[in-house]
Parts: structure tokens; C-alpha cells; sequence
């Protein structure tokens, strides 16, 4: 058993991140590049799109403490990340971190389990950009055949001169007491949107554009200028009809209606363990540890700069949300677009239509990205073939692992809807953050000598409190998601032990290394 637990030597992690050949990569970002890079994968289909399902579905106006409860939970974790990836800042993110901690096989488990958070993330946010997609086609007058814009089975009915899925506008129709079985209807066959955005970025990633910090900052500067143009709007029309904030907010909490998770308290912890999604993507700061200056100090500035950023603006949008529009009318697509419009400035819409469209493609096209270098790692490492890391001879990109993840998640875009995808992200994330938690308190006690040039605050040695809140608050969030969402991460772990046993631990390098 023990062979499971060959952990990689620290000081050969840290001889790898010195060498620079190894990777080809070039320490090019400052501070701010990681920062912007944190803000632009965090910043996409959770905030634009999950906002309005977590409030009709889940919280009502106090989606303000799901964002809050979230919110806490990643600073716990994010502290470990930042001490990580100050202590060994090389590419494979957390799963470097559990090779050097934990062992081989936590290694393996947390490698796989970040397939779930890139490879699933990337077809949620697929998703919200197909539902987007339809929309703006909508507000132009144009209609998509209603079979191409949703996944298998999912039932759509015409109403208003619109096509809309029936389990969103459900409690519309009711209480405008129209009779859904008398609408005209279709059933989805395929999101088509969803499938050939991701056949489009994984193109991308194959010929390499290189991911410039600069057009980076760029997006991440339309992004955040539109939550801030939303939430300056918002506030500007609240001020103005106080009434109307007074009627939505009230009553902050709507009362439970019976199950858990439908309103009241266990729907502000269930909607705090979906909307969490909206916060994935600052562990992503992490991958860029060999590409960072000075990454000893920048890391943490980049990992928990971008988080309290982030966490500072859903708040805030999420509170002025609910104050212009009522929460039971939130269950869209495009909550933010129907927000900007309740407000009546023209302008804005298109801005917040921009902003979205330019947000989830860039978060796609990090997480498409970070799912092929944790492939790379792993390839590299032994554990998966020496395929999945073969670099293409002229575009320098990791084609082969680039296309098959591709060709994986377009499917997965095209036939789940985003509750499914988005639930599965954020539990297998969270399962990540309580291994990287896990490994910094393990570190701490094994190797207590390394230099930690950033060190989590409130580990003393016999209460590492940051470590165990970080694992606490994740398994939290993770109890709160649905029974369903537990089972398919249990059969995703299962699947990738088999592959394990069946080929990673008889071609791990380090194994051959040792024996
Ligand atoms: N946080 C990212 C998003 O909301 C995954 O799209």
C-alpha cells in the first residue's frame, strides 16, 4: 500500500520550476497579469447566468449570503492554494500539490477530479453562452428551431412568440394562469450553440493562439466594466423607485416550502454550494505559477487579489439584481440582461451583452486550457500515455489531449443541461479544495523546514484552523448539492481509479524512479 503514497520529492518539484527548458515557458507575468487572470476565469457563467436560477430556485434576494457563505468557504481554500503555489510554483496545480503531499495516488484522484472541474466547467459555461446565444437572436426577432437549442428530452413550449424551456417559465404560465399543455411545443434534440462554441475554442487552442496577458486584460476589463455598469445602473433606478426595492427584497428570505433546499435556510447553504461555481477559476492563478515573475510573492497577490475582487462585485450585483427585478422572475438564461432591461436603459442591455458573451469565452478557453496542462503534468509523470502530453511541431500546442478533450466536452455541452454540469463542477472542485487543504497541513507537519515565502495565516501546530475550515466549509458546500450530483462524482472516481490500477500505476515514472 505504502508504494501509493510515493510522494514526489520536493526538491525535485522545485528543481523542475527552476528549470526552465523543462516547460518552455517564460516568467513574464507581474501582480497585476495574475490578478486579471484570476478575475477571468472566475468571472462567467455563474455570475451571468446561475444567479438567476440559485435566486428563483433556491434563496430569493438572499442569494447576498449564498454569495457570502461561498465566498468564505474559497478564501479558506484559496489561502492554501497561495501557500502552495509560493512553496512549489510549478504548472500542475493541485495536483502537483497532492504528488508532492499526499502521495501518488491522492495525486491521481486529485488529477482526475480536475477533469470534472476543467472538462465540466467548460461545458456549463457552453451552455450559458448557447442560452445567451438564443436570447440575443430573441431580442432581434430571430427564432432558432427550438430542437437545436436544448439538450435531449427537455420540453419547450411557444409562448409570447417565444420558444422557452416549460421548467423555466413554469410558474410564469401558472400564475398567469395559462394552461402549458395548450401551447404549441418541441422537444430539444441537441444544443447546437453549446457544441460548436467548444468545437470552435478547442480549434483555437490547437493552433495556438497565444494566450496573451494583454488581450486578457483587455476582456477582463470589458467584463468587469460591465458587473460594474450593471450594478451603477441598477443602483442609479433603486435610488430612484424605492418602492420597488422594498417590494423585491421583501421578504429577504423567503420561508421554506417544505423540502430542503426550496428556500429558506437550506436554500441559502443549497444555493451557496451551486452559485459557488460562480468562484471557480481563481485555483486557475496556480497554473501559471512557471510563467509568473517573481511568483513567490505574486502568487498569493494573483490567487487572493482576484477572489476578493470577485467577491466584493457578486455581492454587490447580486443585491441589486433582486432589488430591480423580483426573484421569481429570475429563472433565465440571461438573468443580467433581463435586470438591465427591467431598468429601461437601452444602452445597457447591449453592454451587458457584450460583457457576457466576451466573458464566457474567455473562461472557456482558460478552463479548455488548464485541462490540457494538467494532462500534460499527468502525461509527463507516467500516468497517462505519453500521448496526451505530444506537443504539435508547428503550433507547439498539446493537440492531441486539446482535441479529445474537446471532442469530449462539446458532446457533454450539447446533451446536459447546465444544472447537471455546473452542480458536477462544483462538487468536483470542492472535493480539490479539501485535498489541497488536506496537503498544506500535511506539508506543514512533514516538512516544517521549507522556506514558505507565503504562509496561511492561523496554522499553529496543533490547530492548522485555516486548513480545517477549508475542508470543513468545501464538505459543506458539497453536502449541500444534490444526491444525484454525488453519484456521478462516485462513478467518475470509480471509472478513473480502474484506469489507474489498469495503466497509470504501472508507468509511473517516479515508481520506475524508485524501483
Ligand atoms: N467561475 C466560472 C464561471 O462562473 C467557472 O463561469
Amino acid at each position: 500500500m505504502s508504494d501509493f503514497l510515493a510522494t514526489k520529492p520536493i526538491d525535485l518539484l522545485l528543481a523542475e520550476a527552476r528549470d526552465e527548458s523543462e516547460s518552455g515557458l517564460r516568467r513574464v507575468l507581474g501582480p497585476v497579469n495574475l490578478v486579471t487572470l484570476g478575475i477571468g476565469a472566475i468571472i462567467g457563467a455563474g455570475i451571468f447566468v446561475l444567479t438567476g436560477t440559485v435566486a428563483a430556485s433556491f434563496t430569493g434576494p438572499a442569494i447576498v449570503l449564498s454569495f457570502i457563505l461561498a465566498g468564505s468557504g474559497c478564501i479558506f481554500a484559496g489561502l492554501c492554494y497561495a501557500e502552495f503555489a509560493s512553496l512549489i510554483p510549478i504548472a500542475g496545480s493541485a495536483y502537483t500539490y497532492g504528488y508532492a503531499t499526499l502521495g501518488e495516488i491522492f495525486a491521481w484522484i486529485i488529477g482526475w477530479d480536475l477533469i470534472i472541474e476543467y472538462a465540466f466547467g467548460a461545458a456549463s459555461v457552453a451552455v450559458g453562452w448557447s442560452g445567451n446565444l438564443v436570447a440575443l437572436f430573441q431580442s432581434f426577432g430571430i427564432q432558432l428551431p427550438p430542437q437545436i437549442t436544448a439538450p435531449p428530452g427537455t420540453l419547450l413550449v411557444l409562448y409570447n412568440g417565444q420558444w422557452s424551456r416549460l421548467a423555466t417559465i413554469g410558474t410564469q404560465l401558472a400564475s398567469a394562469g395559462v394552461d402549458a399543455t395548450k401551447l404549441p411545443s418541441a422537444h430539444g434534440i441537441l444544443d447546437l450553440p453549446a457544441y460548436l462554441v467548444i468545437a470552435l475554442m478547442t480549434l483555437i487552442l490547437v493552433i495556438g493562439v497565444r494566450e496573451s496577458a494583454n488581450f486578457n486584460s483587455l476582456i477582463v476589463f470589458i467584463k468587469v466594466g460591465t458587473v460594474l455598469t450593471f450594478i451603477a445602473i441598477a443602483t442609479a433606478y433603486l435610488l430612484r423607485h424605492p418602492q420597488v426595492a422594498a417590494a423585491n427584497w421583501h421578504p429577504f428570505i423567503p420561508p421554506n416550502q417544505g423540502s430542503f433546499g426550496a428556500f429558506g435556510w437550506s436554500g441559502i447553504a443549497r444555493g451557496a454550494g451551486v452559485i459557488f461555481f460562480a468562484y471557480i477559476g481563481f485555483d486557475a492563478v496556480s497554473t501559471a505559477a512557471q510563467e509568473a515573475r517573481n511568483p513567490q510573492r505574486d502568487m498569493p497577490i494573483g490567487i487572493l487579489g482576484s477572489l476578493a475582487i470577485c467577491t466584493v462585485l457578486y455581492v454587490c450585483l447580486g443585491s441589486a439584481l433582486t432589488g430591480v427585478v423580483n426573484y421569481t422572475a429570475l429563472n433565465t438564461a440571461a438573468p443580467v440582461a433581463v435586470g438591465i432591461q427591467a431598468t429601461g436603459v437601452r444602452w445597457g442591455s447591449i453592454v451587458v451583452m457584450l460583457g457576457t458573451f466576451a466573458g464566457l469565452t474567455t473562461t472557456m478557453l482558460v478552463m479548455l486550457l488548464g485541462q490540457s496542462r494538467v494532462f500534460f503534468s499527468m502525461s509527463r509523470d507516467g500516468l497517462l500515455p505519453e500521448w496526451a502530453g505530444r506537443v504539435h511541431p508547428r503550433f507547439r500546442t498539446p493537440w492531441i489531449s486539446s482535441i479529445v478533450v474537446g471532442f469530449f466536452v462539446a458532446i457533454l455541452a450539447g446533451v446536459l443541461p447546465i444544472s447537471v454540469l455546473s452542480q458536477l463542477t462544483s462538487i468536483g472542485t470542492l472535493l480539490a479544495f479539501v485535498i489541497v487543504s488536506a496537503g498544506v497541513w500535511a506539508l506543514r507537519i512533514k516538512r516544517p523546514d521549507l522556506p514558505r515565502p507565503f504562509k496561511a495565516p492561523l496554522i499553529w501546530k496543533w490547530v492548522p484552523l485555516t486548513p480545517i475550515l477549508g475542508i470543513l466549509i468545501s464538505l459543506g458546500l458539497m453536502a449541500s448539492l444534490p444526491g444525484s450530483t454525488w453519484l456521478r462524482l462516485i462513478v467518475w472516481l470509480i471509472v478513473g481509479m480502474a484506469i489507474y490500477f489498469g495503466y497509470g500505476r504501472s508507468h509511473s515514472k517516479l515508481r520506475k524512479r524508485a524501483g
